[in-house]
């Protein structure tokens, strides 16, 4: 069986377009390939954070996984298992500095702390990013890594890295683990449909999958649906939006008759709206029952993942006996 690997960082919610976007994607890739998934932690410690919120998110991201049905088996927290930092030192070493200079999400994130202070401190952290996720992937010996299109550049990188450790030590050693970009719709903000859904643009911006029927309800409500720039013929995007959710959500006899009714122009935006509010309601429901029954055993819960984070350590340990070999090391 393959090995699939793919990694989230504890941001604190979890929103549907993340969920539609790549953790549904990541349930299913269960079925058929060997998926191992983690929780970054030492990821988020790259921009500026707080420890005991850091901590907090990180179980958070566990808990919402295991509720949207990932296996308690195929996920760990990234910083129980610390071989992640040692390959990193040892990739860093196979990696050039040009090469990470290049990286636009380093850009990217940069240019965001700047923008906040001119002086922001940038830390060698940040920069190295890169190698740690090559690590995370590396280390499990992944075949395929579920992303999405933003990361391209870093899975680019890293099989460069594979590449050049392989042919500086002489030894075909670490598999070149391939993107899955599979095919996942892209949900725009409610608020401002010409953007993604996104926690950094604001609270209005993003509906969080584990939120209360009311405010699910809410939100949509306000969505906004016609941005004054409409395109003659033209779906507008914030209800193009709306019937992409419908879909997403596997509503599929809903989203036929609004269509049908959106074509012979008798569409009203109020029962789109409700109709996928309905859908996310109900998508939504039994995550919120699992994420209770999970909280009321929360400690239970918590040893379950240390214990599934140091069976997937063994394997991360394996690797690192034969890289220390490889390398040099005593
Ligand atoms: P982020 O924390 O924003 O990097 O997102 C984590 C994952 O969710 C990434 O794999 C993204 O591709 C996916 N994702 C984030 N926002 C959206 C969105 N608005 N629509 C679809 N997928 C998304
Ligand atoms: N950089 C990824 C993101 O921002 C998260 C990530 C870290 C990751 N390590 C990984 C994704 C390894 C895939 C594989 O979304």
């Amino acid at each position: 069986m393959k090995n699939v690997l793919s990694c989230i960082q504890p941001t604190g919610d979890l929103h549907i377009g993340n969920y539609f976007g790549a953790v549904q994607n990541w349930v299913n890739l269960q079925d058929t390939y060997k998926c191992t998934y983690g929780v970054v932690d030492y990821h988020s410690m790259t921009m500026p954070y707080d420890p005991a919120l850091l901590r907090e998110n990180t179980w958070k991201m566990v808990f919402y996984l295991l509720s949207c049905g990932i296996k308690r088996e195929n996920l760990f927290i990234q910083g129980l298992v610390p071989e992640h930092v040692e390959l990193c030192w040892i990739l860093s070493c196979v990696t050039s500095y040009g090469e990470l200079q290049r990286m636009t999400q380093f850009k990217e994130k940069t240019q965001q702390l700047q923008e906040k202070d001119k002086d922001a401190f940038v830390s060698a952290g940040l920069f190295a990013y890169p190698v740690l996720q090559a690590a995370d992937i590396l280390i499990y010996r992944a075949d395929y890594v579920p992303v999405g299109k933003d990361q391209e550049q870093h899975l680019e990188l890293s099989r460069n890295i594979a590449q050049r450790f392989n042919h500086q030590f002489g030894k075909e050693y670490f598999i070149h683990p391939e993107p899955l970009f599979t095919e996942t719709p892209k949900i725009l903000s409610p608020a401002d449909p010409n953007k993604k859904m996104s926690k950094s643009l604001g609270e209005k911006h993003y509906i969080n999958l584990f939120s209360e029927e009311d405010r699910i309800r809410k939100q949509i409500k306000s969505a906004v649906t016609d941005t004054g720039e409409a395109v003659e013929g033209e779906m507008s995007p914030g209800v193009k939006n709306l019937f992409e959710i419908i879909r997403a959500c596997g509503n599929m006899a809903a989203y036929d008759s609004l269509m049908a009714d959106y074509t012979s122009g008798a569409l009203r935006y109020s029962a789109l709206k409700e109709a996928t509010a309905d859908a996310l309601v109900a998508l939504i429901h039994p995550f919120r029952e699992r994420l209770n029954e999970l909280n009321a055993n929360k400690t239970a819960i918590q040893a379950e993942i240390r214990e599934s984070s140091a069976v997937i350590r063994q394997r991360a340990q394996e690797t690192l006996r034969e890289v220390r070999e490889i390398v040099g090391l005593c």
